[in-house]
């Protein structure tokens, strides 16, 4: 089959299409005809071991991903395709069915097959989509999902989604919207009107107005793209508000630190805790009209090194697909 495969940390460029071995289901596992992929801020970071981020963070990262050369050649996490073969044990899914989730820290999407656990994030394809609108499902918003659960958000509580238009923006705002908050959104000019689509009840251009002086008090502010700090946040928080960050080992020190104290904390969960049951949700929220995931661009699997450097300029509005098959899905 073909894969997109990299042997060496570095920049885009040590991407390239192979021919590899299909991998085999095992028993608890389907294998899954991959028709369409996202290309993650997760990929890119794991592609260069968080270099950008620093010796101590690429460290880190190559503890995870493999110290001298990447462990899994193929990366790639949020899918949508079709079963093509079962293992014995699986009773959930039959060839054919169609599905969408995420392989996580095993990656192994950027291919025209994978094999995955049935107990792992995987879901039925939620009616009515295309697979390029199944595959970035998962990616952003279950991790906005995984933030949002640590706090009570309701009906008459305020969140700020600061840096609403990247994939967990964009999915933070309606998820935030869903569960009855009154949602603020924080970003850039030309992105002001889609964020406002998502259901945002106000939205601050960045670009215009700095929001931690303009007097207003959140319950809640989600860092949605590792921009900001919990210090320049402070101000803008009630006095019990809570800081939810995406990014940035700093805020690990945070989290730690104000978990004794009273008042202003930061909730920073590591590693998310993501399940089966979270997938089967955002399934049940776009079936609902709840939640779509937002598209920006979509490229074929071999402009993968083209997609990947766009998704690097960390200006992408939600998600960027790769399609891997350019089979439609049947109604
Ligand atoms: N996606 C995931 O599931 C995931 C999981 C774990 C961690 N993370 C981390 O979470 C962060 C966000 O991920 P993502 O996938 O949502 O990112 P993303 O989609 O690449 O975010 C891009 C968006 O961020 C906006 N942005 C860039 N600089 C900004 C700034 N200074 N202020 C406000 N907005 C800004 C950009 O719009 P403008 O530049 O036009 O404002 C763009 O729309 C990253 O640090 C990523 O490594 C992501």
């Amino acid at each position: 089959m073909k894969a997109v495969v990299y042997d060496t940390y570095g920049a885009p460029d040590v991407l390239r299409v192979e021919e590899v071995p299909r991998p085999v289901p095992k028993d608890d596992e389907v294998m899954v005809k991959v028709r369409a992929v996202a290309v993650t801020r997760g990929d890119c970071a794991t592609r260069e071991a968080n270099r950008r981020s620093g010796p101590a963070i690429s460290f880190l990262s190559r503890l995870v991903s493999g110290l001298r050369r990447p462990k899994h050649r193929i990366l790639g996490t949020e899918f949508a395709g079709e079963v093509e073969a079962a293992g014995a044990a699986v009773a959930e899914f039959a060839v054919g069915d169609q599905v969408f989730g995420t392989t996580g820290l095993k990656f192994g999407a950027h291919a025209e097959c994978l094999s995955i656990r049935v107990s792992a994030r995987i879901a039925h394809m939620p009616a009515g989509m295309s697979f390029e609108e199944a595959a970035p499902i998962c990616d952003g918003a279950l991790n906005a999902l995984t933030c949002l659960k640590q706090v009570d958000l309701r009906k008459g509580r305020r969140i700020l989604i600061y840096g609403a238009s990247g994939a967990i923006g964009t999915a933070g705002v309606q998820l935030a919207k869903y569960f009855g908050a009154d949602v603020t959104a924080a970003c850039n000019t030309k992105n002001v009107e889609l964020v406002r689509s998502l259901g945002a009840d106000r939205v601050i251009d960045y670009t215009r107005e700095d929001f931690t002086k303009n007097g207003q008090t959140y319950d809640v502010i989600l860092d949605a793209v590792g921009k900001l700090s919990f210090g320049r946040s402070r101000s803008s928080l009630k006095p019990s508000g809570i800081f939810l960050p995406t990014d940035g080992l700093a805020n690990l020190m945070w989290a730690l630190l104000t978990s004794r104290t009273r008042g202003k904390k930061v909730l920073f969960q590591i590693p998310p805790r993501q399940t089966t049951q979270d997938v089967r949700f955002l399934k049940e929220l776009v079936e609902g009209g709840k939640y779509r995931p937002v598209i920006d661009r979509r490229y074929p699997l071999e402009d993968v090194i083209e997609a990947t450097r766009y998704v690097e300029t960390e200006q992408k509005t939600g998600n960027v697909v790769l399609t891997v098959s350019s089979a439609q899905r049947l109604a």
